[in-house]
């Protein structure tokens, strides 16, 4: 591995990720649907907003803390689901929420880990998140939420944007399957039967309908975030429905292909929202640049997803902890430059649409 004090930036990390691991690897990590065009959409619309600098303000004194539905971050990201992470590095999401402890910020466990709910849980601090898929069946779903209400998570986070298995062209020409030293941790109570068992070795999901949110509503008391909004009409549904927050996502580009990018689709969301829910953003977010255009948006923080897998892939924990420390240090500097000295002023007057 390079050595680490040559690694400037999160592309550095992209580049090392790929020769540390197994081509297969990489292109389930690093790849989409069809051609790619959502996931490329995501990093390269950030570069059609430009940021708008202040002359002669105070900016000795910085600030980049927030919070998210009541808990207080260090800075405006917290780690996003990814799974499964025991293929990228022996540590997997104890890296992940180690990280966020040591950092300050919110973990989001996946459905899919490799270690149990439990277990994680006991590994992380005071600010874990869980995010569910749905396997099974609803009572094996309710049993899964009423661990996780149990185990001291802060929010359960319902992605729903994945029910259905994507065309990722890369890794069907790589034939990706699971290793067998990759475990489904909080899979290991379920029967499963050759039906509910897709090729590549994974477990069907079932799909979630609007009506849905009503059992899991009355499962958990628990701040429920919906995660896989692209679209302003179901961003007011979800309010409507009592969602706490919603993250603008489209999967990493990783679903659905030829949709827009997650910072194009943000501003329509939050204008719908009007403030009665938390709006997170994920996509694409590889410099300090993306996060603070994201807030000048009215993103509330963003969740960052390849760009921490690729410091874990590199140095496990402390992999995810220096990426994370690079962008601090880039959205500090940015701030700095910009003129502002807290993030909370950061608004739609620091940021302009570039057409061209
Ligand atoms: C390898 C990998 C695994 C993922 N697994 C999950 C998951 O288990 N649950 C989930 O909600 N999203 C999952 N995602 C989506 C991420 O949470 C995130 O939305 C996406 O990667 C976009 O962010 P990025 O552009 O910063 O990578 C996964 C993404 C990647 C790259």
């Amino acid at each position: 591995v390079k050595n680490i004090e040559k690694m400037i930036n999160v592309n550095d990390y992209a580049e090392q990720a790929q020769v540390v691991l197994p081509p297969e690897i990489w292109n389930y990590l690093d790849g989409g649907a069809e051609d790619e065009w959502s996931r490329a959409n995501n990093n390269n619309a950030f570069n059609k907003y430009k940021l708008l600098p202040r002359i002669l303000n105070d900016v000795q004194e910085r600030s980049l803390t927030t919070t998210v539905l009541g808990t207080d971050i260090t800075t405006p990201m917290l780690l996003a689901p990814t799974s499964p992470l025991r293929l990228m590095h022996e540590e997997a999401e104890i890296a992940q929420v180690k990280a966020a402890d040591s950092l300050g910020t919110v973990a989001i466990c996946s459905m899919d880990s490799h270690y149990d709910l439990e277990y994680l849980a006991k590994s992380g601090g005071e600010n874990l998140w869980f995010q569910l898929y749905c396997y099974g069946s609803r009572n094996y779903m309710k049993e899964v939420i009423s661990r996780v209400n149990r185990a001291n998570y802060k929010a359960l986070v319902i992605t729903v944007d994945a029910f259905y298995p994507p065309r990722r062209e890369r890794m069907m020409r790589s034939g990706f399957v699971l290793p067998s030293n990759v475990e489904m941790g909080n899979l290991t109570n379920l029967e499963v039967t050759p039906e509910n068992r897709r090729n590549d070795g994974s477990v069907k999901r079932f799909a979630l309908t609007w009506s849905d949110l009503q059992w899991i509503r009355e499962a958990t008391s628990l701040p429920i975030v919906i995660k896989g909004i692209m679209h302003e009409e179901d961003a007011a549904k979800a309010v409507d429905l009592g969602v706490d927050a919603l993250v603008v996502s489209n999967h990493g580009g990783r679903q659905l292909d030829q949709v827009p990018s997650t910072i194009d689709s943000l501003s329509s969301i939050v204008r719908r929202i009007e403030g009665r829910a938390e709006v997170l953003l994920v996509g694409g977010i590889m410099r300090g640049t993306d996060v603070l255009k994201a807030l000048a948006l009215g993103a509330k923080a963003v969740l960052l997803g390849r760009s921490y897998v690729y410091g874990l892939v590199v140095d496990g924990q402390n992999g995810v902890e220096h990426v994370y420390n690079i962008l601090r240090d880039e959205i500090d500097n940015a701030l700095t430059q910009m003129g502002v000295s807290n993030i909370a002023d950061l608004n739609s007057s620091s940021i302009i649409y570039d057409k061209q």
